[in-house]
This record gives C-alpha cells, sequence and structure tokens, in this order.
C-alpha cells in the first residue's frame, strides 16, 4: 500500500476567500462557450485551479505587513535595499536587477548576450526562455538526461543535465558560438524534477574551463535545494540557506521568476557578478522596464519579494510543500492513475495517454482530460502535450508530437490544504472509472504560434 500520510499546514488561517460553486450544467455551457480552451474559462468559476504554482501564491502576514511600509519613490526606494540584501544573502552575486517577472529578466539577458545563431544549453528551458532565445535567432538546446523523458524511472534527480553531452556539445559547436549555459532548477518542463549538487557542481566545472557564463534559471531553487538536503548524501545536517548558498556558488548569475518560490503574486530578478554585464543589462532595464532601483514593480511589490525569499527558505514550510504533492501522489497512486514519478516540486504530471489510451495522440488525450475535469469537478489543470508542443511538419503540416503527453496539476503555495487534493485525486480517480465516456477533440480555430492559449475545439 503506499503510504498516505494528511501532511499538516504549518499555518493557520486569517484571510479567506470563498471558492466558486457551479453546477455541471453551468461548466458545460461555460467549456461551450471557451470553445473548450480551460485558458478561456473565467477564474470565479473554477473551484480549484491547478492550471500554474506561478504568482498564486498566498503571502503571510509579514508580507502583507511589509507591503504597508512600501517607499514608492522613483530611486533609491528603501524596499530596493532590502530586497537586494535579501538577494544577496542568498545568491552571493554582486549585482541585482529587479523586474517585473522571469520573462523580463530573461529578455534583457539574452537580448544583451544572444546573437543570430548562438547555441544556448539548457538542462529542459521553459517556454519563455527557449522564445526569448529564438526570437533574436538563437537556437535553444535540451540536454537533460535520458531519464527526465522515462516517467517510470525512480531516479532521485531526473532533472540533471547530461554533463558529457554538454560537454562534447560544446566542443562541437565551439566555445565562441555559446555565449552562456543555463540550468534549470527545478526542471518545470521535464516534471519538476530537482538537480543535483554534483551535476551542478560539474556542469559549473565545463563551463568554468572554457570561460562560458553558468547561469541558474532559479525560480523554484528553494525546492531544488530541499530535494538536495533529503536526497544527495552529505547534506542533510545543511541548512536550506547554505545548500543555496553552495549551489549559486558554482555559477555566474541567475534569472529568478519570484512568483515561485519567492511566495509572491508578481516580480522576478537578475543577479550576476560581471560588471561590464550588469551595466548592459541596467541600461536594457531602463528601456524597457524602469529605473535599476525598481525595476517595475512597485516598492511595495519589492518588499514583498524582500520578505518571501527569506520566507521560502523556512524548512518547515518546505517539508509540508513537497509532502504535499507527494501526499496527492500517493492518493493518485492508490486510485490508478499513472503520473511522472518520483513526484517533484510543484506538481502532479498526469501521463494522459495511458489514462485515456482510446484517444490517439492528434484527438489530443491531455487536453481532452483538462476538459473533463474541469466539467466533471470543477478542478482547472493545464496541458503539456500535443497542443502546446506539436510542432508541424513544414511540408506537409503534419504533426509532430512530444515525447510525453501530460496534464499538469500544479500546486499554488499556501493557499489549497489536505482536504482540497484529496478532493481533485478523489476526482481524477473517479474519472479514470468513467474514462470511457471521454472522447477526443479536434482543433476548429488556432493562432500560428502559442496556439494553446486561444485555440478553439470540438469533440469527437
Ligand atoms: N522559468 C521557468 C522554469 C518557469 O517555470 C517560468 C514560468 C519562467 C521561467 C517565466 O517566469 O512567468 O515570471 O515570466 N512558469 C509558469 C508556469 C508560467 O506555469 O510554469 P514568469
Amino acid at each position: 500500500m503506499p503510504d498516505v500520510k494528511t501532511p499538516m499546514e504549518p499555518f493557520r488561517i486569517k484571510v479567506v476567500e470563498p471558492i466558486a460553486l457551479t453546477t455541471r450544467k453551468e461548466r458545460e455551457e461555460l467549456l461551450k462557450g471557451a470553445g473548450l480552451n480551460i485558458f478561456r474559462i473565467p477564474a470565479d468559476k473554477v473551484m480549484i485551479d491547478l492550471l500554474t504554482d506561478s504568482g498564486t501564491s498566498a503571502m503571510s502576514d509579514n508580507q502583507w505587513a511589509g507591503m504597508m511600509l512600501g517607499d514608492e519613490s522613483y530611486a533609491g526606494c528603501r524596499n530596493f535595499f532590502n530586497f537586494e540584501a535579501s538577494v544577496k544573502d542568498i545568491f552571493g552575486f554582486a549585482h541585482v536587477i529587479p523586474t517585473h517577472q522571469g520573462r523580463a529578466a530573461e529578455r534583457i539577458l539574452f537580448e544583451t548576450l544572444v546573437r543570430k545563431g548562438d547555441y544556448v544549453p539548457n538542462n529542459i528551458h521553459f517556454d519563455t526562455t527557449r522564445a526569448n532565445i529564438e526570437v533574436r535567432g538563437g537556437r535553444a538546446v535540451d540536454l537533460a538526461g535520458r531519464a527526465a523523458y522515462e516517467p517510470d524511472t525512480p531516479h532521485p534527480f531526473k532533472g540533471d543535465m547530461d554533463v558529457a553531452k554538454l560537454k562534447a556539445f560544446i566542443e562541437a559547436k565551439g566555445k565562441a558560438r555559446i555565449p552562456l549555459v543555463m540550468m534549470t532548477v527545478t526542471n518545470n518542463s521535464g516534471g519538476g524534477q530537482p538537480v543535483s549538487m554534483k551535476n551542478i557542481r560539474e556542469a559549473s566545472q565545463v563551463c568554468r574551463r572554457l570561460g562560458i557564463p553558468f547561469f541558474f534559471d532559479a525560480c523554484r531553487f528553494a525546492e531544488n535545494a530541499y530535494f538536495i538536503k533529503k536526497r544527495e548524501k552529505g547534506y542533510a545536517g545543511k541548512s536550506i540557506l547554505e545548500i543555496a548558498q553552495e549551489m549559486f556558488s558554482y555559477a555566474d548569475g541567475a534569472t529568478m521568476s519570484a512568483k515561485k518560490d519567492a511566495l509572491v503574486n508578481i516580480g522576478g530578478f537578475v543577479t550576476l557578478d560581471d560588471d561590464t554585464l550588469a551595466e548592459k543589462l541596467k541600461n536594457a532595464l531602463i528601456l524597457g522596464e524602469g529605473f535599476p532601483t525598481y525595476g517595475g514593480l512597485a516598492g511595495r511589490d519589492l518588499e514583498a519579494v524582500a520578505r518571501g525569499l527569506r520566507e521560502g527558505l523556512d524548512e518547515r514550510y518546505l517539508e509540508h510543500r513537497t509532502a504535499q504533492i507527494a501526499y496527492l501522489g500517493a492518493l493518485l497512486e492508490a486510485g490508478g492513475v499513472p503520473f511522472v514519478k518520483p513526484t517533484g516540486g510543484h506538481a502532479i504530471y498526469v501521463l494522459a495517454d495511458r489514462f485515456l489510451p482510446h484517444i490517439p495522440r492528434h484527438h489530443y488525450p491531455a487536453w481532452a482530460l483538462t476538459i473533463a475535469l474541469y466539467r466533471e469537478a470543477a478542478v482547472r489543470a493545464v496541458e503539456i502535450g500535443g497542443v502546446m508542443f506539436a510542432r508541424k511538419e513544414p511540408r506537409t503540416g503534419k504533426e509532430i508530437f512530444p515525447e510525453l503527453e501530460l496534464v499538469r496539476l500544479a500546486v499554488p503555495r499556501r493557499v489549497y490544504t489536505a482536504s482540497h487534493l484529496a478532493y481533485v485525486a478523489e476526482s481524477l480517480v473517479e474519472l479514470l472509472a468513467n474514462r470511457d465516456k471521454v472522447r477526443g477533440l479536434r482543433i476548429v480555430r488556432e493562432s500560428p504560434f502559442l496556439r494553446h492559449f486561444t485555440a478553439r475545439f470540438e469533440e469527437i
């Protein structure tokens, strides 16, 4: 039997927000109006929203108190210095440049470093890093190990990069064409799986030997550090802060979307050591985001990040956070729902093609599952499969599907309790029992890029 223990929330609830109740009939109507696309459903018609863990965190009383101390001066507001101090204490780099969210940090970094024809290796790029590289004519290359694509392999660090491949890739392309190497922690596009300290150290050594800058995409660094503490030899006695500091000591800089592990609703930054590069990034920032002491954020937002970054390192919180995901996983396992193993840091990734074996890939089983889950249970999840990632063969227009056909159940931080998650698990188990009724889909309208946000479907 799977080990199902209730993960107790290490906080009590001071402010509540009612959740909407809808009838099945109402949801059927809403789906029809939305062209069977859950991105087009109003959020207040969703009972449990697992679309993303980004920007959806509940802030603490300490963070809300900090927001009242917002200093909204254009230049040099006090909250910037608190923000800078938090980032420096954890990351240890000389320069801290705030941005309104992660992709803005990526944009100024890649705009400055990437030229047409360059390559940027990563374990697996998130869509926005990929897009920000490709829009400049660069090529985003994924070099995760094989285990990242094997949903049943119980590897403790499936986010790891294949360092031998990285070395061979750099030798083949030449270091002049590789302006930086990135490492995404945890590896969101590969199941939210962590990267080991050993792998970080080895990838860093390859880059340092050749003088190639090594940067983190650090959105979920605290969850990654927690997994290192629990799973990697030699780290059990270290604090999360010490582990994070060691991770970043191997790098030259990082971009971060604070909307994840900094427990805020908006914010991000780039942090790095190189003075010349920092100067260029600040100039790019002034053009698109704002003066370097606010970078597209209000003073109160900077304060919330300053406090949230420190709260995100709290071990009791991280223990609960990862236990919550494991708890949802154990309930699904007990009910026979197939998903990527082991459970990662922020989400469960359901294997939709196994869940709905009667729906072929070209009828989008993962998308069909998100529709069924909303229709039957008012739960919103996100498809990470054929609709989001299929590439079209240029000559024939035939779709080439990604290796995995997934539905991600991303759990917002400090928002839902164990009973909410039990409801999600029960809904999926019930859906599994009635899966024959779920129908595949065809696309009736789509845009030429990022089609998942706007496409419309009909059931077959
Ligand atoms: N890098 C990773 C690994 C991410 O997961 C995200 C966002 C970003 C960068 C971009 O950050 O949204 O602040 O601009 N991921 C969200 C998600 C949207 O749902 O996984 P952003």
